[in-house]
């Protein structure tokens, strides 16, 4: 499973990027908005942070010529550039015809098992469900994605399938155990998976015990 990070802030991204576990970036117009810089010069400068890794940028047009438009500008702008679309009849189109011309996609706004059977069988690159958003209308995002699992696994779909609106710890364990290809993940949850407090108990207790056995390595 790949670990994308799900922000815009520039300072975030090279954070992640220096523990070694960036393997992508997702972002959309609402994190783009909280950068608080002109949405050009913060994708501009995630782009040149990660080259070589792939970076989802969100489509604002909504009708089927708009969305192809906005996403040929924006696919110019980088190699790794994967343009997200969200899922409406107008966005599948724009979908089909962006894989035609060989622009990477990640259908976004996904909440149902047969949105992203849809996704799949148009040739999307990526398909994003949003577990969490599901879980804010008292329905339960992981059995979704369970399904769409299932769904990809049974039919041979080749679209990789990124876990997304991830709120806490154990949606990032569960969807690991579903066998998500992707899991996009904000700054603050992969901080608190690199903290545990018997992981900090244990190195203090160790430190003390080196100093009662003058144990200095160097
Ligand atoms: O990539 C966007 C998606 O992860 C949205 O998350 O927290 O706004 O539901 P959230």
């Amino acid at each position: 499973m790949k670990i994308f990070v799900d922000t815009a802030k520039i300072e975030e991204i090279k954070q992640v990027k220096e523990w070694g576990i960036l393997e992508g970036v997702t972002t959309n117009p609402t994190l783009l908005s909280q950068t608080g810089k002109p949405w050009k010069e913060a994708v501009l400068e995630i782009l040149r942070e990660i080259p070589d890794k792939p970076v989802s940028l969100e489509v604002i047009a909504t009708d089927f010529e708009g969305m192809v438009r906005e996403a040929q500008e924006l696919a110019k702008l980088g190699e790794n550039v994967v343009i997200k679309i969200p899922f409406t009849p107008e966005g599948i189109k724009a979908v089909k015809a962006l894989t035609a011309e060989g622009i990477k996609t990640n259908v976004t706004l996904v909440f149902s098992p047969l949105q992203a059977l849809v996704a799949g069988k148009i040739g999307a690159t990526y398909v994003s469900p949003f577990i969490g958003r599901i879980d804010d209308i008292s329905y339960d995002g992981l059995s979704v994605l369970e399904e769409i699992v299932h769904l990809y696994e049974t039919y041979g779909i080749e679209t990789e399938i990124i876990a997304a609106s991830i709120r806490h710890v154990d949606h990032v364990r569960k969807c690991a155990l579903l066998g998500v290809d992707i899991i996009t993940i904000p700054f603050t949850v992969i901080k608190q998976m690199l903290y545990h407090p018997l992981t900090e108990i244990g190195l203090k207790r160790f430190l003390e015990d080196a100093k009662k056995a003058n144990i200095s390595i160097l």
